[in-house]
């Protein structure tokens, strides 16, 4: 034997040794649907959620639910992870306020937390979905706050609704100059008040004060920018707005997605170029059959597909409603879709729905319930 083939050899060997101990991901499966523990032993109460990656570790994010009540008594609960299955309670990220006057005092709803690192600031920012409590689902702001640790504490910057006095980019002078010719009022879910409502009904209502900011995600590009993803106009219309370079308030570009079509839930991934959305219809806690939309870039044109779920329960994404989809680093094309499936009267009792992302030979993505699946399964 040669020399070169021996080295060759040894390097191959260490690579598979390497590999193998290297990767973090275990033998455990994932199991939608069921109890899932954290470290103490207590169903993870993270709904709504999103992770982020940062140092070689996963951080998942999400509202606290309570026993009786889906409003926010304690806050944003942070987990860590090696391996996506077993997880550490890191304690609450972003604490609800004891002051009365406060945005975020105890009893208000706060809802669908993201996290993202700036890689310039090197600051986390958190942002969800504020409704100001006893005031119903009326505000419809979207909040900010920000720490210099992952895992916090975070501190509340303040809320509002978004991009007051800014013209999204799809939207022209011409529809709100046809929608001042109209004889109002329409009568809601005719054809008529549909093609108001995508040429923009609601939008121009809300134009001075800034566009209604719901069920939300947050996107960050290869590039470093990141968008805000959130349900607008009644939950009428889906907005994509790119955020500033801090990531602490919005630039002003943003465009308006799927006009009338009435998406919740939003989450976003991009394969071999293309940005992929899921979202779901608006039926409140109940399931409903989900969406897919697709975009050769994040400002669109955004082109919708049929419902990705197959089988059983496809009609009702399998009894869960998208909240994130995460992209597994080492794994070139594993693509968790989380849900939730909503528990209204006990909620803290809610489950957790992670599906692989499956994908057609044309790339379409689509899911299929799975009992249980592995991370080590894919490559
Ligand atoms: C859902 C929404 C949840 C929550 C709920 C309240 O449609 O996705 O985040 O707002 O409605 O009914």
């Amino acid at each position: 034997m040669n020399k070169p083939f021996i080295l060759n050899l040894l390097s191959v060997v260490w690579l598979g040794l390497c590999l193998g101990a290297c990767s973090p991901y275990t033998d455990q499966p994932i199991r939608s649907g069921e109890i899932w523990p954290d470290d103490r032993g207590e169903h993870i109460n993270a709904h709504g959620g999103g992770v982020l990656y940062h140092d070689n570790t996963f951080y998942w994010f999400g509202e606290h639910k309570g026993e009786r009540s889906s409003s926010a008594f304690v806050g944003v609960t942070c987990y860590s992870s090696k391996d996506l299955v077993n997880w550490k309670y890191e304690g609450v990220a972003l604490s609800v306020s004891d002051d009365p006057e406060s945005d975020i005092t105890r009893g208000c709803t706060l809802e669908r937390p993201k996290v993202i690192y700036n890689a310039k600031t090197g600051k986390f920012v958190m942002w969800f979905h504020l409704e100001l409590k006893g005031k119903g689902y009326s505000a419809a702001r979207a909040a900010v706050a920000v720490s210099d640790n992952v895992t916090g504490p975070y501190t509340y910057l303040g809320s509002g609704r978004v991009n007051p006095g800014i013209m999204a980019e799809n939207i022209t002078a011409e529809d709100f100059a046809w929608l001042d010719s109209l004889e109002e009022p329409l009568e809601s879910w005719t054809p008529e008040w549909l093609e108001a409502v995508a040429r923009g009904l609601y939008f121009k209502r809300d134009f001075e004060g800034g566009q209604m900011s719901r069920d939300m995600t947050l996107y960050v590009d290869d590039d470093g920018k990141a968008y805000h993803v959130y349900s607008s106009e009644e939950n009428l219309t889906l907005n994509i707005a790119e955020l500033s370079d801090d990531y602490l308030s919005h630039s002003g570009r943003y465009v308006r997605v799927a006009p009338a079509g009435h998406n919740e839930a939003p989450a976003l991934f991009k394969r071999n170029g293309t940005y992929w959305m899921i979202t779901s219809g608006c039926t409140g806690w109940d399931p409903n059959a989900a969406r897919m939309f697709s975009a050769p870039s994040i400002f669109g044109p955004w082109t919708q597909h049929p419902n990705p779920c197959k089988g059983d329960q496809a009609d009702i994404t399998y009894g869960g409603q998208s909240t994130y989809i995460l992209p597994v680093p080492g794994k070139k094309d594993l693509y968790i879709f989380m849900a939730d499936i909503w528990r209204p009267r006990h909620p803290i009792d809610a489950r957790y729905i992670w599906l692989p992302i499956q994908f057609e030979e044309d790339g379409t993505p689509f899911l299929e319930w799975m009992d249980e699946w592995n991370i080590k399964d894919y490559r």
